[in-house]
């Protein structure tokens, strides 16, 4: 039996796991978010860790008899996060997360002055990724720069709760912009360019290796044995494609949650940095994800049925549904909250263009519903695979309820699109596997395996050319409203 948790960045979802991939049990706690100014987002580390405690009590009480098989737990959590802590492991501040844009200057002045650290870390310098914060906040807060010690990854910090260690493993460091992707391990030159010297940063591992060894209090907290070994774990990303079984080129994912991402994986280091695409670390050896990151996934379509007072999002899609016959009659940029790949512009927004008095509600879903697609289209293109495409891509995150969406991204991507039965869990489904391996219980053969199938869905040819000059047209709606 094995725990998998994921620190995301709304919720924390925990899973039990048995040896056969049986999910046996699982649980979610929520947390806000702090946005002390416009663009900016921030979290209480202890609120983390209050919310991991919180759940593994509940599985505990409900499960104590699974919870006594338990022989490892494995991290994943929510990506590029500032953790700082002082001389005494607390935090410094509250940290600032993924989605944080303040670093824009920052960002765009790594780029320039350090065009070679761009292809170390494998991807341009952008306002979320932890170096340019750290670089902000060495000339915002420089108090706070001097009294911290350690720098840690949101998912870290739990781990250093749960076992005492500070470590952390490729894949998440592989989004901090600091890291060597292709030595998988610190790059100084990077740390000295966001002026991080001062900061110690935690060893680095492989994800499928153990960290560490669960306190004692703690097991006996949770109805846990002793001996509990605390793998390296992964980022989201990673964890998620683990969680999953994708490994590699072929057999790709889609995240369609809040944001939004397209990653294949690769057995070669590749960065293609012009595109704003990522290579980064993945979470098996010698491997590396492409990834495609977009700002704006589902969370378009929640302000969406705010503007058109529709409260349920499946109701909106399928009005929008019910008058499909093809590319709809506006046409939408999604871009609500600026945009990373392909863009890096967080100055953009939404638009929609061609309305008239007789544009209803459900053409406008249907026009965001298609910008979102497009932008993935546009993800997948920034990974430059149009000669070799995968054969399928797994949808998973929220925007997978849709099977309307699901047929849309199939015919608009002209690829497969698989739903996997409880992909849901993919990113602490992931670290429960890495936490098997980090066990030496199995192989990557044997344990990072594909989940059972719920839907296939195959692309309508005829749909995919008629969506193709819809593509360049939204390409251009971009091009003609970018500020410079
Ligand atoms: C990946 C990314 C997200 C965050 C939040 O680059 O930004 O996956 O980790 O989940």
């Amino acid at each position: 039996m094995y725990i998998g948790i994921d620190l995301g960045t709304s919720a924390v979802k925990i899973v039990l796991v048995n040896n056969d991939h049986v999910l046996v049990a699982s649980t979610e706690r929520f947390f806000s978010t702090e946005r002390p100014k416009p663009g900016w987002a921030e979290q209480d580390p202890d609120v983390w860790f209050e919310n991991v405690a919180a759940g593994l009590d509940e599985l505990a009480e409900k499960y104590r008899d699974k919870m006594a098989q338990v022989a490892g737990i494995g991290l994943s959590g929510q990506m590029h996060g500032v953790v700082l802590l002082d001389k005494h492991d607390a935090p410094v501040r509250r940290a600032i997360l993924w989605n944080d844009g303040r670093a824009v200057a920052e960002a765009a002045e790594l780029n320039l002055a350090e065009p070679e650290l761009v292809e170390i870390a494998g991807v341009q310098a952008m306002p979320g990724f932890t170096g340019p914060k750290l670089l902000w906040l060495s000339r915002n807060e420089p108090e706070n720069m001097d009294a911290a010690k350690l720098l840690l990854f949101p998912k870290d910090y739990v781990r250093m709760k749960l076992c005492g260690e500070k470590s952390t493993d490729v894949s998440d460091a592989a989004g901090s912009w600091l890291l060597d992707q292709k030595r998988r391990q610190w790059s100084r030159r990077s740390i000295s360019a966001c002026r991080a010297d001062n900061l110690t940063f935690p060893e680095v591992f492989e994800s499928a290796q153990p960290t560490g060894v669960l306190h004692t209090e703690l097991a006996n907290r949770w109805a846990l044995p002793k001996g509990v070994i605390i793998a390296a774990g992964a980022g989201d990303v990673a964890s998620g494609c683990m969680g999953i079984g994708a490994v590699d080129g072929k057999r790709g994912l889609i995240s369609l949650g809040t944001s939004a991402q397209v990653v294949l994986s690769s057995n070669v280091f590749e960065p293609k940095t012009k595109n704003l695409a990522h290579t980064f670390c993945h979470a098996l050896p010698d491997t590396w994800i492409q990834m495609a990151a977009m700002l704006n996934g589902t969370s378009v379509l929640d302000t969406v049925s705010c503007w058109i007072g529709e409260s349920d999002i499946a109701t909106m899609i399928a009005a929008a549904e019910k008058q499909f016959d093809g590319p709809g009659k506006l046409l939408a940029l999604p871009y609500l909250s600026g945009e990373r790949t392909p863009h890096n512009d967080n100055k953009i927004r939404g638009a929609i263009i061609g309305l008239s008095h007789s544009s209803s509600a459900a053409d406008i879903t249907l026009a965001f519903l298609e910008s979102i697609v497009f932008s993935l289209s546009d993800g997948l293109a920034a990974l430059e695979v149009e000669e070799d495409l995968p054969t399928e891509m797994a949808l998973v995150g929220g925007g997978s309820k849709s099977a309307f969406l699901a047929e849309l991204i199939s015919s608009i991507l002209g690829i497969q699109i698989v739903k996997y039965e409880g992909a849901e869990f993919g990113p602490a489904l992931g670290a429960a596997r890495l936490a098997r391996l980090a066990n030496s219980d199995g192989s990557v053969d044997t344990v990072i395996t594909p989940l059972p199938v719920q839907r296939v869905f195959e692309p309508d040819a005829e749909l995919n050319k008629r969506y193709e000059p819809r593509i360049r047209e939204f390409r251009r709606l971009y091009q003609g409203l970018r500020a410079d």
